[in-house]
């Protein structure tokens, strides 16, 4: 099959409440990179089941992060939006990864230590292989240009290693298969933006997660208007007031954070923001803050809730979005087989 010159991928977990740091760090992202490329977007169900997920909320979340996609503006007709599961090709790529990668690579991924914590020998083994099945995701589509937040650079890093590793691996067999020089693309992260690590509300130095026991220290994207300026009024600050320029913000993580947050909501730089506020006090500013956040956010959540109300036609999405995906990815892996010598039918021409 021909490679693509552009195709993205990403991924979101159905782990819990989507928040402003999936919308700032890749949700939006997703949106702008559709008038461009060819967009594939995944609910990774997969990968969350890498820790203990209930069976009776799996397709709840499923669904809600499929109605976020498609309330922030994801067009599932135009492009591809589709649950991971349904695409068998993710995981069976995810195994003859896990045959190429090596454990030194594993051993240092960090999400893995931060998630397994001091209970590495109870982790599962999905949880450790993850980046595989993530790097699977990605190749199995050959994509291209991968948009995620801060906090996925070192999978991405990773997921170009497996690729080059197979690529120089099978170098002879790519070749004598007539595949060209390289098979798999080196994919490129697309990191980029005033926000691609939002802080948690509460404490500047940790990332805003849907994990975190408060929900103060996040806004998810289902708050209605009082929710978010209630979290946005309570939210960590210190003494100062703002500085003008952004080199005043250096050692003040809260201040710092509030001030990416305005500016990305605003599609602006932080330096326009400080302009536009520095010298003054928080309270205004958070004001300001709490205003832009539910004018931004409010159409996103009345959206998403009119959506989950109406779980066939998301199922549909899915399965049509699977269909499609199912397009690519099975003759990406029929040739993947091929390349690596197993018997197995031959494609119609
Ligand atoms: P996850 O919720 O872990 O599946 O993340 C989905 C996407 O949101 C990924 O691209 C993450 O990098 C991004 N993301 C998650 N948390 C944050 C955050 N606090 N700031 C910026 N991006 C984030
Ligand atoms: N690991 C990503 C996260 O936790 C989710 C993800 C899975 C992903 N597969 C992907 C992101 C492929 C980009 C591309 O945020």
């Amino acid at each position: 099959m021909k490679a693509p010159t552009h195709r993205v991928f990403s991924g979101v977990q159905p782990t819990g409440n989507l928040h402003l740091g999936n919308y700032l760090g890749a949700i939006t992202r997703f949106v702008t990179l559709q008038d461009e490329f060819e967009c594939i977007y995944c609910v990774v169900d997969l990968h969350a089941v890498t820790v203990w997920q209930d069976p009776a909320d799996l397709a709840r979340t499923t669904r809600e992060v499929t109605a976020a996609f498609i309330a922030c503006g994801i067009d599932p007709k135009k492009h591809i939006v589709f649950n991971q599961s349904q695409v068998v090709q993710h995981a069976e790529l995810a195994w003859l990864f896990n045959c190429i990668a090596r454990m030194g690579w594993l051993n240092r991924m960090t999400q893995f230590k931060e998630k397994a914590g001091k209970h590495k020998e109870n982790a599962s083994v999905g949880l450790f292989a993850y980046p595989n099945l993530m790097a699977a995701d990605i190749l199995a589509y050959r994509a291209t240009h991968v948009p995620v937040g801060e906090d996925q650079k070192q999978h991405l890093e990773l997921t170009r290693d497996i690729a080059q590793k197979f690529n120089i691996d099978y170098a002879k067999s790519i070749d004598s298969h007539g595949f060209g020089e390289t098979y798999f693309p080196l994919p490129e992260p697309l990191i980029q933006g005033p926000a691609t690590r939002v802080m948690s509300l509460r404490d500047g130095t940790k990332k805003m997660s849907k994990s975190d026991p408060s929900d103060y220290s996040r806004i998810n994207l289902t708050d209605d208007a009082d929710a978010v300026a209630l979290k946005v009024r309570k939210a960590k600050t210190d003494p100062e007031p703002l500085p003008s320029e952004a080199e005043g913000l250096a050692k003040r993580p809260e201040a710092e954070n509030l001030v990416g947050i305005y500016a990305a909501l605003a599609d602006t730089t932080k330096e326009e923001i400080l302009r536009q506020f520095g010298g003054g006090q928080f309270s205004a500013f958070k004001q300001a803050l709490a205003d832009l956040a539910v004018e931004r956010l409010g159409p996103i959540g009345a959206e998403m809730n009119r959506l989950v109300k109406d779980p066939a036609y998301i199922d549909q999405v899915l399965h049509d979005g699977a269909e499609k995906a199912r397009l690519i990815a099975g003759p990406v892996l029929h040739d993947v087989k091929t390349i690596m010598g197993f018997v197995q039918p031959r494609l119609l021409k």
